[in-house]
């Protein structure tokens, strides 16, 4: 019951390594390898012993600020393309993150709940960390993965605007760098968690489809065939005739979500984070505008060394 939950998961975290997080008041934990937020941490453990997967499910699953946001706008709109479209779909007056949730913070609780009866659900939980469920359901999951130059500066900038809509003091540019590269930013280190999901995306490829921001923004209308493909609603080649592909790419664009009022609202939902925030610029290469070339080297040896062998670049 919940009272047993809370009492072993507070003995639990009182045994994990701890750092400062970021300007956040509460320190972050070091659970299973990857350093958390305690709101999450929660979630986390209590999904990994209550959540069930169904085989029919998707997890869309990422490290913050890689493009999850998108990714849950494309996916809801593929599965729910025969019931509404660009004049009706929920995504109009819905922040992504509504239609789509995340796992640990809504599902721990509420393991039967399913929003408006999609089988989808996010997630931020490195692979070794999922429930043990979604490994054995045979379920799908959709990883999406960023440049980490790019990453860093969204998260930065994501973590200043939150503290300062706090009246809380954010770490400066290079502090945060720091951090960041010695791997200690919220569900990371970084590339542990990119390696992670890519590692077994090689090895169950019929599992795991592994996606690049960056790559998705060069031709999205073929990412959004694949995605369809992939978690089992193919569009039919009538529905490629009448565009639906690119109608979903074109709801989904930044350009058309940034603007659209719900999500320019300063509106919070239940956290810190007003709903703005997860729209910012959307472009690839944004780190030119931020970092010095030290630390843009720096972070591109920290990404070659941690990749090397892996097959995967960033
Ligand atoms: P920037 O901060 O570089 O602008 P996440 O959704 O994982 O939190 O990632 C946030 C990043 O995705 C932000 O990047 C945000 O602007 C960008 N983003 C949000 N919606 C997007 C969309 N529809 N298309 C492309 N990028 C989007």
């Amino acid at each position: 019951n919940e009272d047993e939950f809370e009492k072993s998961f507070k003995q639990m975290i009182s045994t994990l390594p701890k750092r400062k997080s970021w300007g956040n008041r509460e320190d972050y934990f070091q659970y299973q390898g990857f350093w958390l937020h305690p709101a999450f941490l929660k979630g986390v453990v209590s999904a990994q012993q209550r959540f069930h997967a169904q085989p029919t499910d998707t997890i869309l699953c990422s490290i913050p600020k890689t493009g999850t946001t998108w990714l849950k706008s494309l996916v809801f709109s593929i599965l729910t393309r025969t019931s509404f479209d660009d004049s009706t779909t929920p995504l109009l007056s819905k922040l992504p993150h509504e239609v789509v949730p995340f796992m640990e913070l809504y599902h721990a609780n509420f393991p039967t709940y399913r929003d408006m009866g999609i089988p989808v659900l996010a997630t931020h939980v490195p692979y070794s960390s999922l429930p043990t469920s979604i490994i054995d359901s045979g379920c799908r999951i959709v990883y999406i993965c960023r440049n980490p130059k790019d990453s860093f500066v969204s998260l930065y900038h994501f973590n200043d605007t939150i503290l300062k809509s706090q009246n809380v003091q954010p770490p400066d540019l290079d502090e945060a760098f720091e951090l960041f590269c010695e791997g200690v930013s919220v569900y990371g280190p970084y590339w542990d968690h990119v390696l992670g999901y890519w590692k077994a995306s090689l090895e169950h490829p019929n599992k795991i489809l592994f996606l690049r921001y960056e790559e998705m923004r060069e031709d999205t209308v073929l990412y959004v065939k694949k995605l369809a493909e992939f978690i089992g609603y193919p569009l039919s080649s009538e529905e490629q005739q009448r565009e639906v592909p690119e109608k979903i790419v074109k709801m989904c664009s930044f350009e058309n979500l940034s603007n659209l009022e719900v999500n320019k609202s300063e509106k919070v939902r239940g956290g810190v984070i007003q709903n703005k925030i997860y729209f910012r610029k959307g472009k690839v290469g944004d780190w030119k505008n931020c970092l010095t070339s030290e630390m843009a080297e720096r972070l591109d040896q920290i990404t070659h060394q941690k990749l090397s062998g892996s097959g995967l670049s960033l």
